[in-house]
């Protein structure tokens, strides 16, 4: 049954025009394209916009670095991300940039109507001045010791180490990241966007069902806790637009980023005729859907429908939230070459696996996706390479130089054809809801189904038969059917392969319609290899393509910290240290840097340790590993639970490693 044809307006996140696409943006771009093409090949008309965020002082530094004007850095990198979504196949059908009038007129529209509505308030706050950059400093350039546990070289927002959240002027000597100057208290007037007015109108909006009930009980907590006022003003320098009636003043970035997506949709309505007011008037029946990390959530959710509310627009059908990349089970690291660039990927391996491998693993809910990369290999090879392509290189040969190519009859095994009709609207159905995985395993599974068909008829058996020409010919044409059937079903997965067998089948491309019926007396041309395996040196040569050099991993610390100052073996016997066995290490929810672990310390009681290692280690990979633990540490709560101790590790930032034990001492052994 064909489903009334529905007009939707479809967005990523824009990603910041100051540095490049690596494969935990993709994940984002990837997801988003699947479902637009899945929608496209429904016969919908789905528009996909992007932008460049090209706005803020980090894109204004790096520019002033690298020597050049904001305006041509951000058109560079603008032009490399292009290239890189193009290359994975994310095929916007239009990618703006925020830096453009369009954005500006829509900025200053909304930003007129938030205040003529009274949602603008101005405030004058104090904040550290560079006085060496003359510049005010954002959070994150600000360094100093943590006003309530005195660890040295937090940053302004937060410490941590004890996880306090303060001022950047309570920092006890504050230094500015950008100059290494003491930077001064000033005053200066912000405009804010009043969220506090919108509590109600927010509480009904974030649990109208527009949004993954994770998200909207983590909004519900926000929301009781009691919103503030947004700063959306930012003092000059900055690269952004100054607001019309602040002069000096601009729009902090967060504020034109969001309306970048109407910026976007607006030049191409502007192109191509479609109707802007259509998608964006207060009661528009369009649908209208955002796909954002879990790191964006307050921006999108919160004073995004705010804004648009207050200026008379329509706000989105849904924001789809997803989770981070991780690879193989950490953080994407620099140093493990696991912080992988898209053109990285690109110099070694088939962009199409990627998106394959990833969509295998997404659902709708917002959790991490791990890149296991042996998996990954594994996976490429067994299901495409494997099962799908395989059907088809099994059966063309004997078309093409037994049958000149002629599909004929093609109802060698009607029973399997009716399943594979019959999937249709289950695996549609999955689509729309975004559980590609599960939509994978249904789609493998008639794979398998039909691989399991012609191993038992044999095909290659039949074509050594006298007088089995016809039935050669229906088994190899009906297989090749399969295939087809399993490349409509893959083709918003896998453009490039679908792309080669539309060629190989000679059809012009696959509709989801297509599913309906069956291709039969129909010629195709002769088959070409349609996807390569994947092998393991090839992963290992993008891993150590993507490693800095060892040079640039010295350059970025100085070499030795300063000696502390000096202590008597009186006061190192205080400190009571013991080997310690992990027999269990497990993430901690809500809690992006810790890791709980459960240690032996040889007592015959379980001690609970939280610590900052999450970046750096996979949980699996620490159960059964010995360690030095600091046992007479004074326990501390946590938000998570009492933590009674602390693992001693060496390194900061990307770097930090356990220190190890011989595995012969026993835990409870004293370290001294
Ligand atoms: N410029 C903002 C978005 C403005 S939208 C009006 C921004 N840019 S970003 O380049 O940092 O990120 C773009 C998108 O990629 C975000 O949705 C972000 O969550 C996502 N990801 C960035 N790193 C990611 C992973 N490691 N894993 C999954 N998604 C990640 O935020
Ligand atoms: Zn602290």
């Amino acid at each position: 049954m064909p489903t009334p044809r529905r007009d939707i307006l479809v967005t990523s996140a824009l990603p910041y025009a100051n540095g490049q696409i690596h494969l935990g943006h993709l994940l984002e771009y990837i997801q988003t394209d699947i479902w637009v093409r899945f929608q496209k090949s429904r016969g919908h008309q789905c528009t996909y916009v992007c932008a460049s965020d090209a706005h803020g002082t980090a894109i204004m530094l790096k520019a002033q670095s690298e020597g050049v004007t904001p305006e041509a850095l951000i058109e560079q990198v603008k032009a490399e991300h292009e290239r890189d979504f193009a290359a994975f196949g994310v095929d916007f059908d239009h990618f703006h940039s925020t830096h453009s009038e369009e954005n500006r007129v829509l900025s200053e529209m909304i930003y007129e109507r938030c205040r003529d509505g009274g949602a603008i308030k101005r405030t004058v706050i104090q904040q550290l001045f560079d006085t060496e950059k003359g510049l005010f400093l954002a959070d994150r350039y600000v360094k100093g010791e943590c006003p309530k546990c005195k660890a040295a070289d937090q940053y302004g927002d937060n410490c941590e180490v004890c996880s306090a959240t303060y001022e950047a002027y309570d920092l006890i000597n504050p230094v500015s990241t950008l100059s290494g100057s003491v930077p001064e208290l000033r005053d200066s007037e912000h405009l804010f966007f009043d969220l506090p007015q919108f509590q109600d109108f927010l509480k009904d909006w974030t649990t109208s069902g527009r949004l993954q009930p994770q998200i909207s009980n983590k909004l519900a907590e926000w929301l009781d806790s009691g919103l503030m006022p947004w700063d959306i003003s930012r003092d000059a320098p900055y690269f952004g637009f100054e607001i019309p009636d602040a002069p000096g003043k601009y729009f902090y970035v967060w504020l034109d980023a969001p309306i970048g997506y109407l910026a976007s949709f607006k030049a191409y309505c502007d192109s191509t005729g479609m109707d802007f007011d259509a998608y964006w008037k207060a009661d528009s029946d369009a649908e209208v859907y955002h796909f954002i990390g879990k790191d964006i959530v307050n921006f999108h959710c919160l004073f995004w429908p705010a804004m648009l509310d207050k200026a008379g627009l329509r706000t989105p059908t849904a924001v789809n939230v997803h989770g981070f990349v991780t690879v193989n089970g950490a953080k994407m690291s620099k140093s493990r070459g696991t912080f992988i660039q898209a053109s990285t990927f690109l110099q070694h391996l088939n962009p199409e696996c990627l998106r394959y491998y990833y969509a295998s693993k997404l659902n709708s809910r917002v959790e991490d996706t791990d890149l296991n990369l042996e998996d990954f290999v594994q996976k490429v090879n067994s299901d495409l390479v494997g099962k799908v392509v395989n059907i088809a290189s099994r059966s063309a040969g004997f078309i093409a130089k037994r049958f000149d190519g002629q599909l004929g009859s093609v109802d060698a095994n009607p029973e399997l054809s009716a399943r594979f009709i019959a999937a249709q609207s289950r695996i549609a159905e999955l689509y729309e809801q975004r559980e590609f995985s599960a939509a994978v395993r249904e789609i493998m599974a008639l794979a398998d189904a039909a691989n399991a068909w012609i191993a038992e008829v044999q095909p290659w058996v039949i074509a050594k038969q006298d007088g089995q020409d016809a039935r050669l010919q229906a088994t190899c044409a009906t297989a090749l059917n399969y295939f087809r059937w399993l490349m409509i079903y893959l083709q918003p997965i896998a453009p490039g392969l679908a792309a080669r067998s539309a060629e190989f089948l000679k059809v012009d491309g696959f509709r989801w319609s297509d599913a309906e019926h069956a291709l039969h007396d129909h010629q195709i041309s002769k088959f070409k290899p349609l996807l390569q395996r994947v092998e393991m040196d090839q992963v290992n040569a993008m891993l150590e393509a993507g490693k800095p050099p060892v040079e640039a991993v010295a350059a970025e610390k100085p070499a030795t910290a300063p000696l502390s100052a000096e202590c008597t073996i009186d006061d190192f016997a205080k400190i009571d240290m013991r080997v310690a066995r992990i027999d269990l290490a497990e993430q901690v929810d809500g809690a992006k840097k810790l890791l709980k672990l459960t240690l032996d310390d040889g007592s015959g009681t379980p001690r609970t340790v939280f610590s900052g290692i999450r970046a750096h280690y996979a949980p699996a990979d620490l159960n059964g590993r010995l360690c030095v633990l600091l046992a007479n540490l004074k326990p501390r709560q946590m938000k998570f639970g009492l933590s009674e101790g602390m693992v001693l590790a060496a390194g900061e930032g990307d770097q930090v490693f356990l220190l190890d034990v011989d595995s012969q001492v026993k835990p409870g052994t004293r370290v001294s």
